[in-house]
């Protein structure tokens, strides 16, 4: 029997960890600790970095990890290089869950950018109304330019900023189109700034733009050295050879997650 790490921190890993303790595959699921309340998972659950490439090495050895599966966020690639590390200086296979990039359809107005310093330097010289979809920890590089007004969509409470400057709401996704329209047009946003997550539950913003014609700024994945990818759960379990392909009503009710 396979004993799993799953890094975690996203919507894909906590389907994943309901699929896994469905069919009863021994696993631990590893959270960062961005988040003051984090989901409950139904697996063993750690929290907080390893320490570096050399702490995961540890934990993988100590805790008997059999396969790594990492399914953290496409941005979270400091991780996914540590686990790519680890992996390899174990021998341990490793396969990650990710989401695919999101494409522009007709009508969208975006501007692709590299990083986060691109799309500083991407928003317009005269004030704008500016969405910040990006999370708390890399706002404060745009909150230095003085010109803009800007919207945050925040998990936790601790962040405020003066009414000129902006506005912060409390949300977590998913998020739903109606919702991120009423979003936009209440707060007169002109731009969307936003990275390129991929996934279902925060696309509603960009459907909402196009629906608006508003300018989106979408920042590129960074770089992950080369490893096996899958973009869905089944996929996952196929990989750990627990699918119980022979009994269709486990393989359906691992594939719902219950
Ligand atoms: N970046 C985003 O936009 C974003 C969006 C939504 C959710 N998230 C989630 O938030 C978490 C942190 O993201 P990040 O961008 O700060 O990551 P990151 O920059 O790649 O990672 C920074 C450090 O945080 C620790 N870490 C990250 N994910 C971890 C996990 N799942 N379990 C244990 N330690 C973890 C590791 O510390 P050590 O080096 O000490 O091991 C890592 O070196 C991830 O779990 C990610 O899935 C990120």
């Amino acid at each position: 029997m396979p004993r799993v790490l799953l890094l975690g921190g996203t919507t894909e890993a906590s389907r994943l960890a309901q699929a896994l303790a469905a069919v009863g595959v021994d696993a631990v699921f590893s959270y960062a600790g961005r988040t003051d309340a984090p989901l409950t998972q139904p697996l063993p659950t750690r929290v907080g970095g390893f320490g570096g490439v050399a702490g995961l090495r540890d934990y993988l050895q100590r805790e008997a990890i059999t396969h790594v599966v990492d399914a953290t966020h496409p941005f979270a690639a400091q991780m996914s290089r540590h686990a790519v590390a680890a992996c390899a200086e174990q021998g341990l296979p490793l396969l990650a869950l990710e989401r695919p990039a999101w494409q522009a359809h007709p009508g969208d107005r975006w501007q692709q950018v590299p990083d986060l310093a691109a799309a500083v330097a991407a928003l317009p010289a005269t004030p704008a109304r500016v969405f910040l979809a990006i999370g708390r920890q890399h706002v404060q590089a745009f909150l230095d330019d003085t010109r803009h007004w800007y919207l945050l969509r925040l998990v936790d409470p601790g962040l405020q900023l003066p009414p000129e400057r902006g506005a912060v709401v409390l949300d977590r996704g998913p998020f739903t189109l109606a919702n991120d329209l009423a979003l936009l047009a209440q707060h007169g946003i002109t731009h969307v700034v936003a990275k390129n997550a991929g996934g279902q539950g925060a696309q509603a913003k960009l459907d909402a733009a196009r629906q608006r014609g508003c300018p989106v700024i979408l920042i590129d994945r960074p770089p992950i050295p080369a490893r096996p990818v899958v973009c869905s759960v089944p996929e996952v379990l196929r990989w750990l050879d627990c699918t119980h392909g022979d009994d269709p009503v486990h393989a359906a009710r691992a594939e719902r997650g219950v």
